[in-house]
């Protein structure tokens, strides 16, 4: 059940609702009506189209939405959010507040998802002591793995053998960067778009941490490990039917950066009328 409903009270009947439907699922009668309830996939445009908050749906109060109108942030800060981000690898190893981590999660989870199929599952170490036992049972996996020469040749051998050197000889982390917290971003493969879908929710995530102070990385070399050791996927509690989109070690902050870097121009192919 939809639980579509109307605020007759408030309905000045412009029709924005059943124009801005994607699924072509409302019709203008006197008032907004539902005609084909399995079409809808929940997206909610309907209760945020709407100019008088007349319109609820899935139980949701339209004046529980934030609104919009004088809230958008300013774009240059924007833009110095983007440019200003930077992969963290230096960090404090305190504990965030478990409060702010569930406020980036629920931030991220408005991320697009291909229809609207909302089935990223966010794994995530929320305690730094956790985090140092999955590091230990990581580094001792691949030290295994490393000993009955389970490394692929190439690149991904190489920075395995040096997360496992760096690991026993000198204690050096280069797969967490030290960090307290770890998301893995996950989605049934067979979803309609599982990696989209996972890199979306990361990068959401990722720019909202970095507006709050908390450092991020995303982490191929975990994703490396991941793919020699995949037994980590049950470890983590992670469903077998799941594709790993990505993971990304998070914290605060032990490196502060004062200025954007440069990157020179965009790479851009322009398709000309033929
Ligand atoms: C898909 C992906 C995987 C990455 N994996 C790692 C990693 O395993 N370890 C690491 O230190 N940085 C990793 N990075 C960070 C990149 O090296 C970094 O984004 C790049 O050098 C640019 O630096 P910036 O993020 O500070 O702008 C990764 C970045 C991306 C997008």
């Amino acid at each position: 059940m939809i639980q579509f409903r109307i605020d007759e009270e408030r309905c000045i009947q412009c029709g924005e609702c059943a124009e801005d439907c994607p699924a072509e699922v409302i019709a203008m009668d006197d008032f907004p009506k539902i005609i084909n309830e399995d079409g809808c996939y929940r997206c909610q445009h309907c209760l945020a189209v709407c100019p008088t908050g007349a319109v609820s749906i899935l139980g949701r109060n339209p004046d529980a939405s934030i609104a919009l109108e004088g809230n958008m942030p300013d774009p240059g800060r924007l833009e110095t959010l983007i440019k200003g981000r930077r992969s963290v690898r230096r960090y404090t190893g305190e504990n965030l507040d478990q409060a702010l981590i569930d406020e980036l999660l629920e931030i991220a989870w408005h991320a697009p998802t291909g229809v609207n199929n909302q089935s990223v599952l966010f794994t995530v170490v929320r305690d730094g002591e956790v985090m140092d036992s999955l590091r230990e049972e990581v580094m001792a996996r691949l030290a295994e793995k490393q000993d009955a020469g389970g490394f692929p040749e190439g690149f991904v051998g190489q920075y395995l053998s040096a997360a496992v050197n760096g690991w026993q000889e000198e204690g050096r982390d280069i797969i967490f960067r030290g960090a307290p917290h770890l998301l893995i971003a996950s989605a049934p493969k067979n979803s309609p778009c599982p990696v989209q879908d996972t890199h979306i929710a990361l990068t959401t995530f990722q720019l909202m941490a970095h507006a709050r102070g908390v450092g991020t990385v995303w982490d191929g070399i975990f994703m490396m490990a991941l793919a020699v050791c995949p037994d980590l996927t049950a470890f983590l509690g992670i469903p077998a039917d799941h594709l790993i989109g990505y993971a990304m070690a998070f914290g605060e902050p032990a490196v502060e950066y004062h200025r954007t870097v440069q990157r020179g121009p965009a790479l851009v192919n322009v398709v000309r009328k033929k």
